[in-house]
């Protein structure tokens, strides 16, 4: 069943993240799960059964439009509908608020899960930049200073 993720969530949910290859991104912040689930103001579920998180979908919503940050499902519980059924009480929840716009920048191999439930490719391009150089240096002139 969905419910809302929690701080003591957390743990399970990182382990969830950790059990797909290339999914965890080690440059993340200590604290990017409880960041995440703060900022996502009500936005952050997950899927449990019998005491198991099997799967977390989180968003943030910015007004203009909203943003799907997280979407995984333990591998062997795949194409039973979880997925599924995350998106789509975060998508309900956001037409509640009227917010009518949810944007995600997808793995590939994941595209044909969001055109099934309706998504299609904007006529924008997404860019990206990596800040993790300047922020690996903002960290250590903040080191040199204490
Ligand atoms: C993508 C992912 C979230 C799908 O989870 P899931 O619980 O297996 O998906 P569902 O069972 O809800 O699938 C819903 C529908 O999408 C289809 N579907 C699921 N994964 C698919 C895929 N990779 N390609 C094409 N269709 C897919 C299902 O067959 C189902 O179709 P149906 O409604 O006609 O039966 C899961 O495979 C996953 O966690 N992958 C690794 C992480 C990832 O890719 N996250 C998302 C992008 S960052």
């Amino acid at each position: 069943m969905i419910r809302s993720a929690k701080p003591s969530d957390i743990p399970k949910i990182k382990e969830l993240m950790k059990s797909e290859p290339g999914f965890w991104q080690d440059e993340w912040r200590e604290d990017v799960l409880e960041k995440g689930l703060n900022s996502s103001g009500g936005l952050a579920f997950v899927w449990e059964e019998a005491g198991k998180i099997l799967g977390f979908a989180c968003a943030h919503e910015f007004g203009f439009r909203a943003y799907l940050s997280e979407l995984i499902v333990a591998g062997p519980e795949r194409k039973r509908g979880i997925a599924k059924k995350l998106v789509q009480h975060i998508e309900n929840e956001l037409a509640s608020r009227r917010c009518n716009i949810l944007i995600a920048d997808v793995w590939e191999k994941a595209e044909g899960f969001y055109k099934s439930l309706g998504w299609s490719k904007p006529n924008v391009i997404l860019l990206r930049k990596r800040l993790a150089d300047k922020a690996s240096q903002q960290s250590l002139e903040r080191g040199k200073k204490s």
